[in-house]
Order: C-alpha cells, then structure tokens, then sequence
C-alpha cells in the first residue's frame, strides 16, 4: 500500500475507528482529512477503550505520524484534553502533527451551534461542537487558522474582529449573552504553548511520504451519507466524508489515492434527525440497539437503528470508489431469525434504486427488502470466512454481489483482534 483511505458508507459509527487502528499496524503516517470532534471513534485494544474525537485512530500505533490535516475543524481544547488521556495511559503524544493551514474551531463556534440548534424549527440535531459555524466562518472567510496563533498579537486582532459580530449575533438574533472576549484570549494563552510547537506544513509532507512510497492512511470521520452534497441534505455535517474529501482535505491529487475501503455496518444506524428507510421503530430495532451497544460515543444518544440499506451502499460505491469492503459488527445480528436487506426504494408506486435528492422523497420512500434466514451460532471467534454458519456466509456474499465490490475484512467483535482477513487489502 501507499495510499488508503478509509471512509463510512452510512450515517456513521459503521466501525471506522476499530479500522483504521487494524489498519493503521504497516501505515507510516495516519491523516485525517475532514470533520472535527462531532466524531467519536471506539477504539478496543487488549481489552481496554480508547475514545476518539479528534485525533486519527491510528494514534495508538505510536511509530508514525499522526497529521490533522487542513480540511479538520479544529478544536484546541478538545485536542490537548485527548492527548492527556492518552499520555495518562502512558502513551506518547509526539507523533501529532496539526497542519497550519487547519481552522481553529473557537469557543464561539460551539456556543452559536448549541444556540442555532435551539431556535431552529427544522432541528438536524448536530452534537453542537460548533462543526457547522466553524466551516461556515471558512468559507464565508473570515475563520482562523493555525498558523495565525504563531503571532498572538495578530491573534487576538482576528478574534476581537470576529467576537464583534458574532456577539451581535448572539445578543439581538438568539436574545443571549454576549461570549466574554478576555476569558476566551486568556484561555488561549494559557494552552498556546502546548499548541504551537505542534503547528507545522503538511501537504508537502504528505504527498513527500506518498512519492517515497510510504503507507500514507487517510480516516474519514462520518460518512458518505453526512455529505454536505451527497447524503441527505439538509440532515448531514458541514464537510465531505467521502475519498473527493481526501484531495481538498489533505491537498493529495485523486491520482495519488490508490485504495478506498468502505467500512459497512452489517445492519444500518443514525443518530440524529433526518430520514431513514429501514429504521425500525419496533422491538427488533431496539434489539440491535442492546445487542449491538448503539449509543453514541460523542453525546451519549441512543442510536436509531435498522436494516442493512444496500441502495444506501451502493450510493457510497458510486461516490467513493471502492475497492474494498470491510463489514463490521456482523456478529450483533446472531440471534435473530430472519434477516432483512433492503435493495430498493418504492416511491409513488415507483421502485427506485439510488438514493433520491429531495428528503420528502427519501421520507415516503417504503424498503423493498430481500429476507435472508438468520444464524444462531456465536462467530465472534471465528478466523476463516469459511468456518462462519452457512446464512451468514450468503449474507456476506450478497453484499458482495450486490454492491460489486469484494469483502476483504469482516469484523466480529469490537477489539483488534476480532477480525476474519479474506483478501489483502493493498
Ligand atoms: P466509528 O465512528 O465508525 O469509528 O464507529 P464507533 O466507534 O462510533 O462505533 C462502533 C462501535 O462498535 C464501537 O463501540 C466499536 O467498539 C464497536 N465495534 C466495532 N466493530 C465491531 C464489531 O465487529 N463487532 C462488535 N460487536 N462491535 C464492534
Ligand atoms: P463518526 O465519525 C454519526 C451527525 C449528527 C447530526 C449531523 C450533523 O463517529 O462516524 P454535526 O455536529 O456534524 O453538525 O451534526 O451529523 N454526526 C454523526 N453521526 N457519527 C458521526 O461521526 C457523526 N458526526 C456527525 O448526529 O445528525
Ligand atoms: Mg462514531
């Protein structure tokens, strides 16, 4: 390998964190290239849990470098507090790499978030870390990034600029208080020391280590589905998940991308608002729920859970480009009797299979489901494809056939090591 990127092929929390750590063993550096802390990545190694927000899965494998790249929103605090963990834990933290070009998502970002999420009618329900008005502030071009906490003086010019509007925003649109301007530089100055030697260029630096031929990892955060273009708008985050996110995230040419896996949760999830083909509002989806510990690592919200969406998968194909699949968390779905796959959209007397733009559409859309008989036999420590139970095997095989892309991994269990190697992914 010298160029893999990770992504989700649903509405996140597929099991990319778990992924990118297995993956991440032969990388000789790991990016994340888009997102910020409304990310939360469960990392499981010889028993114990890692949580990650910001930092790339791939920060437990200490050897190479660690970059969040210019395409992250960036929250300081959020950062330092992760390192110390991992620190606590005895772990090194010299590896992470913060590009200059990233934007600092301020404490001003997280406040609008939590005050826009409040009045709005329409909620999308955000996990309010600002994710949405720190990339707004980008490209409308007024944000600040890294770079610019190298001069403070300079800093404290951009963020008194800022304040002043946004605390106009705060005090006559939302009827709040204004953000305190000396609590918020004060705390910067308190933390920059610890920032600034992390601060560095890092797009010649990675497309350098992609020329030499070195295992570069790209992590996407959310998925294909979260798409500010692609999924189902106006219900996504503010950034793109998918492989196109890698070039304008990390500055790496398409043609320098050369693997693109699609991690696939064996049944489908969302958390927060927005439509969902094959939710189950029933006993069987708060089955997967308890079964499968769906519950979200960055706000604690129950997931809301349903049948694996193949029309939603194959959308992800398109998008994305993927060589390989790797299927996660098959082994929550042991148990249940019958399975369900959905491989169509039935709207208005209309079978569709792509997923439509206008969400009112998606909204009435009825699944046309495939029924797969279910297993009942444990494989959370089964090593070979073949030794899995016959229906699950054709489960497999299905996605496979269906979707057009191989399965090189399957994931049965949460930790490192729960995993059946079925084609090397390169
Ligand atoms: P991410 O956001 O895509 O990284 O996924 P999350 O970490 O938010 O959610 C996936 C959850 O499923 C985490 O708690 C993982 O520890 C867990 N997990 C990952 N893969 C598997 C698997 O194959 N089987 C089971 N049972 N749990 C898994
Ligand atoms: P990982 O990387 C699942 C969802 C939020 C909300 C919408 C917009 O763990 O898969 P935002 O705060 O980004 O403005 O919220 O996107 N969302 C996620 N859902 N997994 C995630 O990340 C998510 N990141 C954002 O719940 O519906
Ligand atoms: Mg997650």
């Amino acid at each position: 390998m010298s160029s893999q990127v990770v992504v989700g092929t649903q509405w996140g929390d597929e099991g990319k964190g778990k992924i990118v750590d297995v993956l991440a063993e032969n990388a000789d550096m790991v990016v994340r290239f888009q997102g910020g802390d409304n990310a939360g990545h469960t990392v499981i190694v010889d028993g114990k849990k890692h949580v990650l927000h910001l930092l790339p899965s791939g920060v437990l494998h200490e050897e190479g470098a660690c970059i969040i790249g210019p395409g992250v929103v960036c929250n300081p605090f959020v950062l330092l507090e992760e390192m110390e963990k991992l620190k606590e834990g005895g772990m090194s933290t010299d590896h992470i790499i913060v590009s200059d070009r990233t934007h600092i998502l301020m404490p001003y970002h997280c406040y609008q978030d939590q005050l826009e999420e409040s009045a709005a009618v329409n909620k999308i329900g955000t996990t309010k870390k600002g994710i949405g008005p720190c990339y707004a502030d980008k490209y409308a071009r007024h944000g600040i990034r890294y770079h610019e906490l190298k001069d403070f003086e300079h800093f404290k010019e951009r963020v008194h600029e800022n304040l002043k509007l946004k605390n106009k925003l705060f005090t006559e649109v939302y009827n709040a208080e204004p953000m305190d301007e000396e609590k918020i530089i004060a705390d910067f100055e308190q933390i920059r020391s610890r920032i600034l030697p992390m601060i560095k260029e890092t797009t010649s630096v990675i497309n350098k280590a992609i020329d030499e031929g070195k295992n570069v990892l790209f992590e996407g955060a959310q998925a294909c589905m979260l798409d500010i273009n692609y999924g189902t708008y106006p219900y996504v985050t503010s950034s793109s998940p998918t492989s196109a996110g890698v070039t304008e995230g990390a500055g790496v040419a398409p043609s320098k991308i050369q693997t693109v896996v699609g991690v696939v949760k064996a049944y489908s999830t969302r958390v927060g608002e927005g439509p969902f083909v094959t939710e189950l509002e029933n006993e069987k989806g708060e089955w997967i729920r308890d079964h499968g510990f769906e519950f979200g690592a960055t706000t604690g919200r129950p997931r809301r859970c349903g049948w694996l969406d193949l029309v939603v998968v194959k959308h992800a194909h398109m998008l994305n480009g993927l060589t390989d699949i790797v299927l996660t968390k098959i082994d929550v779905l042991t148990g249940l009797d019958e399975l369900n796959v959905c491989i169509g959209y039935e709207i208005d007397g209309q079978i569709l299979d792509i997923v439509p733009s206008d969400q009112e559409e998606v909204a009435r859309a009825k699944p046309v489901y495939k029924v797969f008989p279910g297993w009942k036999e444990d494989i959370t420590k089964i090593e070979r494809k073949e030794d899995l139970p016959k229906e699950c095997i054709d489960y497999i095989d299905f996605i496979e056939e269906y979707v057009g892309v191989p399965v090189s991994m399957i994931s049965v269990g949460p930790d490192r090591v729960n995993n059946i190697y079925v084609k090397e992914i390169k």
